[in-house]
């Protein structure tokens, strides 16, 4: 039976619709952060074993046990939560603590909670800023084609809620048969990077990461487009004014660049300090440039010699005139490996564009640069989801809380395929 079904008391979205009925709506506060911070105090009350996550005999009482159970966690783990203490008042925290009380997050699996965290991040963030969580199928996907090994860095410069971290260790897990807890720790410590600017994003993705391999330790806020050259030139206090590379210099022993990145950088908005744009060769001059565009280029500054890159990014980056010159320094700088077309619904609700995913091979000294080389192409022609961004689920649907299981998809074929192309080219990934 799918874990899902050992929850008796409903799942965690009936159980939010419960309390946003009964509180949270008319609190006034924040209900992704009031929520997010019930659900880690119970996580750590389920993983201390405390049996300290129940309604007191007053108020008060209640308010006390929970807050002090939010101080624990924030303290095992750093970061999760902004502020550890509740905001709600102590009769409204008693009826949610009720509420969820009766509710084991530990008998939830990985991505039941994940979609949880979607479902709450998309009704309080509603796709601003491109902020949206990537479609756990395409994430899936991604890994797949790229197949990260367990002695790889693994990097998302945009990593959102940290989709493709999660699935990138659920990958290594399922291939490499890495169950043994300690390994599983040293994996996400050392080997799993994620950068995101957003504060709840960064949160969300560690939270996920405390829950999969207990190891949220590298997931940092950072803006990832700034360069080493840029430090200083930007008095946005808002901003970390540190760098990617700042991080991997006092992490990681003869850091060379990263194996391997997975990312879905955000789709909206354009760089326009001319400064910032400078640093970027992709930009070429222009006065205001996507951010897609340059995380590029700063994907591939990233990477290792020989490394690997998997990017969703808008169509238009493929096929648009002005972004030859764009293409062309891909060309150069990279084995473009293969271009997989999405649907046009992938990304809905949030947004309606069409995306592919661009797959490359940074160059090294030891790949045969070819003047001409076969290139992958798919287009999926099951894209999973129908005009309103609602799940097409198989008609055959597994018993599992995955989404690459469940939805109608036709990414395994794609997958399938882009394996026996690498067969057919002889293209290695380990070097
Ligand atoms: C489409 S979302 C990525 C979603 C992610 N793959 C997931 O599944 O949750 C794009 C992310 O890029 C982040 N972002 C935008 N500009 C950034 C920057 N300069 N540096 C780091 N992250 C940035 C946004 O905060 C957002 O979380």
């Amino acid at each position: 039976m799918a874990k899902r079904h050992y929850n008796q008391e409903g799942d965690l979205q009936s159980l939010f619709i419960h309390m946003e009925e009964l509180v949270l709506a008319n609190s006034g506060e924040d209900e992704f952060e009031e929520v997010f911070k019930l659900l880690i105090a119970k996580l750590w009350d389920e993983r201390s074993q405390q049996s300290r996550f129940h309604p007191y005999s007053t108020d008060g009482a209640t308010f006390e046990a929970i807050a002090k159970l939010m101080q624990q966690a924030e303290k095992e783990w750093p970061g999760v939560l902004d502020e550890a203490k509740p905001r709600l008042t102590p009769e409204h925290l008693s009826i949610c603590v009720d509420a969820l009380s009766k509710h084991s997050i530990s008998n939830d699996s990985l991505d039941v909670i994940d979609s949880f965290f979607e479902f709450i991040v998309s009704k309080s963030a509603k796709g601003a800023k491109g902020q949206y969580f990537t479609p756990r199928y395409v994430v899936e996907l991604c890994v797949r084609i790229l197949q990260p090994a367990s002695h790889e860095t693994v990097l998302d410069p945009a990593c959102g809620s940290g989709g493709f971290l999660l699935h990138t260790l659920k990958f290594v897990k399922r291939n490499e048969g890495l169950n043994n807890a300690e390994e599983l720790e040293r994996f996400c410590s050392e080997k799993l990077w994620g950068f995101d600017i957003d504060n709840k994003a960064i949160r969300v993705a560690k939270a996920l990461m405390v829950l999969a391999g207990d190891g949220s330790s590298n997931i940092i806020r950072l803006n990832s487009l700034l360069k080493p050259e840029m430090v200083g030139l930007f008095n946005n206090i808002n901003d970390p004014d540190f760098t990617i590379e700042d991080v991997c210099r006092s992490r990681i022993k003869r850091h060379k660049g990263f194996d391997v990145i997975l990312t879905n950088p955000p789709f909206a908005g354009e760089i326009r300090e001319k400064d910032f744009l400078n640093c970027y060769t992709v930009a070429n001059k222009k006065d205001q440039v996507e951010r897609d565009v340059l995380f590029i280029e700063r994907c591939l500054e990233l990477l290792k010699p020989g490394g690997r890159l998997a990017i969703v990014l808008p169509h238009n980056k493929f096929a648009n005139k002005a972004l030859t010159f764009l293409r062309e320094w891909i060309f150069k700088k990279a084995r473009v490996l293969a271009v997989i077309g999405l649907g046009r619904h992938t990304f809905l609700p949030h947004t309606h564009q069409k995306t592919s995913i661009l797959v490359l091979q940074k160059n090294s000294s030891l790949m045969k640069i070819l003047p001409d080389y076969n290139i992958f192409f798919a287009i999926s022609e099951k894209e999973g989801k129908n005009s309103k961004g609602q799940f097409i689920l198989r008609e055959s649907a597994l018993k599992s809380d995955s989404n690459w299981d469940i939805v109608d998809h036709d990414f395994s074929e794609i997958s399938e395929s882009f394996a026996q192309f690498l067969k057919q080219e002889n293209i290695k990934f380990e070097e």
